[in-house]
Parts: structure tokens; sequence; C-alpha cells
């Protein structure tokens, strides 16, 4: 099977190295997506493991077409009855990017009667529509002529993993938060601390990662459950599997800190759904007066005033930046924004930095070190004992 695993933009090199762990090989980066060659046993897996996937696409068919007539002739002449019966349902999602096909709506439509046509031609009925639980749900893709079909094999976004049942403002895509604490490359042993944790999601997702525990639950209604070439004993096999390798044992020091004492309430609900009490702690503390701590790995998205109303967002930020260099010396910071000027108030030169996109605002994910004296004593330090983040 050709796979297409749709990630948001920023994260196609993290979800590239997620594939290849899960053993996959021929994968090809492209905007928001890697492209890859896999059987079913792969495609399993990476519904249960993944965490940077939004969804699982299953390529069908590929072709030009000058017209709506063309697209309605290439769907029609697939074989669409060994896929699904009379008895189930299915839905069209059509997206466009084409300066000659503009109306996604039409798109769909036309390849729904082009499904629908064939039914009655062949067995003078049809399968129904379910645009909300269809039993198949069919993607068709079209960039300036090229037309691609594919069948979504995931069903709901793969965002939603089912622990965030209560959330801040303004909270972070669980797709994302897993996004970010991967590209930290965060070593899964040294602490990790999220000073603004609002509802809790990187807290969650870094545990996930260092538990090696499935970004989704093995009941989760995956679309490929309800296709006909679901393979039962082979899935019962991948989840057996995917359970053997949780390693709950040992985990690193997970903190969460939020000022706002609602925040702290359902950090802690959402947790507890997730199955991570025993191992992440969150507690009320505004940040500005949070004691020293050395040797930390910071990740957090600080309010800007896009989505939540800051009083003097320059100011904040600049004391944001106070704060990282008098209390979390020999540290890095990894900080998610989308208030690109407020950046640069604090203070500090980044020493990487990511383009990533939040919900639709543009944003940088930046790191900082924050350094006991120069930096070439630290590094001298580093050559010497070989500890670092
Ligand atoms: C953008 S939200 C973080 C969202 C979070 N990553 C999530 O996924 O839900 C920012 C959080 O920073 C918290 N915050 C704002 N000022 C703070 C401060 N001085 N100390 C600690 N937390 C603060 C807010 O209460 C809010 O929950």
């Amino acid at each position: 099977m050709k796979l297409i695993v749709k990630t948001l933009e920023g994260l196609e090199d993290v979800l590239y190295d997620e594939l290849i762990n899960l053993g996959a090989d021929n994968a090809e980066r492209v905007n928001r997506a890697v492209i890859l060659e896999g059987d079913k046993k792969l495609l399993y897996k990476a519904h249960l493991k993944l965490r940077t996937a939004i969804k699982i696409l299953v390529f069908m068919e590929e072709f030009v077409i000058q017209n709506e007539k063309d697209l309605y002739d290439a769907v029609k002449k697939i074989k669409w009855e060994d896929f699904f019966g009379l008895d189930n349902t299915f839905a069209v999602d059509a997206v466009i990017n084409s300066p000659i096909f503009t109306h996604a709506n039409f798109i769909a439509l036309k390849t729904k009667d082009a499904i629908v046509d064939r039914y009655r031609e062949k067995f003078g009925s049809r399968p129904n529509v379910d645009p909300k639980d269809p039993d198949l749900k069919i993607n068709v893709h079209i960039r300036d002529q090229i037309a691609t079909i594919s069948l979504d094999s995931s069903g709901s976004s793969l965002h939603m993993r089912g622990y965030r049942r209560q959330q801040v403002d303004a909270p972070l895509n669980e797709v994302l938060a897993a996004g970010l604490v991967l590209l930290s490359g965060w070593d899964k042993k040294s602490d990790l601390v999220d000073p603004m944790c609002g509802s809790g999601t990187i807290l969650c997702e870094a545990a996930g990662i260092a538990a090696n525990k499935p970004a989704q639950s093995y009941e989760r209604n995956f679309g490929f459950k309800k296709w006909k070439s679901f393979d039962l004993p082979l899935w019962e096999m991948v989840c057996e599997e995917v359970e053997k390798e949780i390693t709950m044992t040992d985990m690193p020091k997970i903190k969460g800190y939020d000022v706002n004492s609602k925040a702290v309430t359902i950090s802690l609900a959402n947790i507890l759904n997730a199955g991570f009490e025993n191992h992440i702690t969150v507690e009320r503390e505004d940040y500005f007066y949070q004691d020293d701590m050395e040797n930390t790995l910071l990740i957090f998205n600080p309010p800007y005033d896009e989505r939540l109303k800051e009083q003097d967002v320059n100011e904040f930020y600049k004391n944001i930046g106070d704060k990282l260099k008098s209390a979390f010396t020999n540290s890095i910071a990894w900080i998610l924004s989308g208030h690109l000027d407020a950046m640069k108030n604090l203070g500090l030169r980044p020493s990487a930095k990511k383009k990533l996109l939040n919900g639709s605002i543009p944003s940088v994910f930046c790191k900082f070190e924050m350094y006991k004296g120069s930096k070439k004593q630290k590094y001298n330090q580093d050559q010497q004992n070989e500890s670092h983040l």
C-alpha cells in the first residue's frame, strides 16, 4: 500500500523520524505529509503509535483530468464494491489546490455521483451517504489537474487522543504539543518542566513519549476497522506488541505549573485521564515567583495577545526572559509563540529556531540556552563531564 501520512506544517521531519522508527522504508517528506510504502501491519501500528500524524490516507488511484466529467468517468471505473457493500455508508471529502477546479463541494458531489451511479447500474440499488460517521471515508485531492483518490483509514483526526476532556483557552493541538517535545530533542530522562502548562497537553505528550505508550487507545474507532479488509487477528497481534513496548518504570520527572488554579485542576484531570497521575506533578505557581531550577528542560507556550489578552505583551516577554536568565541557569528553554515581535523582547538569542503553524497562527519555536558564566566555560565544562540535556 502507498500511505500518505498527514501532519501539521513544520512537523514533517519529526513525523518522518517516527515512521522510520516504526520500521518504514522508502519514506519521502512532502509538504505537511510523509509518503511511504507500507503493509497492513505498519498501517495498524502507525495509527496506534504515531504522535505527529493527523490522519493516514491509503492511496487508490491517480489520474489527470481536464474537467469534472473526466473525474466522474475515472471514479466510476473504480471497483468500489471491493471496498464496501450496499449496506455500508460512505462520505467524500475533497481538498483542492488548482486554478481550474475551485469548488471542493462540487468535486465531492461529482465523486459521490460517480460511485452511486456505478452501484445503481450494477446492483439496481445504492449505498447511503453518512457525512458524520461513514463506514468508508473517501478523499479526493486535486492538485492542478492531477486527481488523487484515497481512503481515509483514520476516521476522526488523530490529534484527538481522548484524554483531554477539559481545556483552558488557547490549548495546544496534541499533535503540535508532541511535535514540540520531539523537536526539542529531549532525551526522555532529564527533568522536563512546562511552567505555563494550561491544560497539560505538553506534559501528557511528553509522558507518553517517555513511556513509549501508544498515542491512541486500542478501542478507538479507526476508519480501517470498518473496512471489508480489516484483519482482526493481525490487529490484536499489533495491539499486544505495542502494549509490550510500554516502559513506565524509571520515568523522568515531568512537572507543570500554572498561575491559574482552574488550569491546574483541568490539567490534573487530563493527566488522570491519560493515565500519568503517578508520573506528572502540577502545582499552582506564578512563573515569575518560581524557585531557582538548574539543569532543566523547559518547553512552553506563553500567552500572547492574539488569543489571550495580555496587558503589555512585550513587557511580559521581557520579564519571561529575565526570569529565564536569573532562575534557570544551565537549563534549556524551548518557547513557542505566535508573537514574533514579543519574542525579541526575551533578550536572549535563540540557538535554534523552527517555524510552525499553531492553528492558523504562524509561530516560532525557539531554543534558548541559559549558561552560568560564558558559553565557552560551559562548553569546556560539558566537554569534561559530558553531561548535557
Ligand atoms: C497559551 S496557554 C498554554 C496552553 C497549554 N500549552 C495547553 O496546551 O493547554 C498559557 C498558559 O499560561 C498561563 N500563565 C500566564 N501567565 C502565567 C504566569 N505568570 N505563571 C504561570 N502561568 C501563567 C495561563 O494561565 C495559561 O494557562
